[in-house]
């Protein structure tokens, strides 16, 4: 049995358990639903708009709709804010977050796991887009043809960015959002 983010299409229903019982459209008027809750969904809100502008930021520069000056601002600005964010996100959720969640109730460790896998399937994308985003700002510099064809690389992962963070946020808080909210945590 593989938990691969890829070969998922939802949180396995091995997982579902409380999700049963605290479904998605009730979390907002539950007694439970503690604000410390909502911003870290508001945190995943942001990894995902700012998934969303690096992809519009390349396509725009692929469609010559952005100078190399303009594009190179952009994407190193909202990039690094997406990689340094979504790394201390991670770290904090690696060791802190999920053992307080495994204390609480350890029925759910295996998909805790699974979510940390994730976590290092996504270290390894984030790497791919810092390398190809670095590897196209210098290149246009040098060579725009080149630059062009570096930017479509990076087109592909910054669209691999946001199918994962998709995937991933989804079922962490499908995991996560019920765990808290049966055992009355982070209120
Ligand atoms: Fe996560
Ligand atoms: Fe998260």
């Amino acid at each position: 049995m593989t938990y691969a983010i890829h070969e998922r299409d939802g949180l396995p229903v091995e997982f579902q358990t409380l999700l049963a019982d605290y479904p998605r459209e009730a979390w907002p008027d539950h007694p439970n639903f503690a604000q410390s809750i909502q911003h870290w969904m508001g945190a995943h809100q942001m990894f995902k708009r700012l998934g969303a502008i690096l992809t519009k930021e390349t396509q725009m520069f692929l469609d010559r709709n952005r100078s190399v000056d303009e594009f190179g601002g952009r994407i190193g600005f909202y990039g690094n804010q997406l990689v340094n964010n979504l790394h201390g996100h991670h770290h904090w959720e690696d060791h802190e977050y999920f053992p307080e969640l495994s204390a609480a109730d350890n029925r759910f460790d295996v998909g805790l796991d699974m979510l940390e896998t994730d976590h290092t399937e996504m270290d390894k994308i984030l790497d791919d887009f810092t390398n190809v985003g670095n590897r196209t700002l210098k290149l246009s510099q040098l060579d725009p043809a080149l630059a062009y064809e570096e930017a479509g690389k990076l087109l592909t992962t910054t669209q691999a960015i946001e199918t994962f963070l998709a995937r991933h946020l989804a079922d962490e808080e499908d995991l996560v959002v019920p765990i808290l909210l049966h055992h009355k945590m982070r209120g």
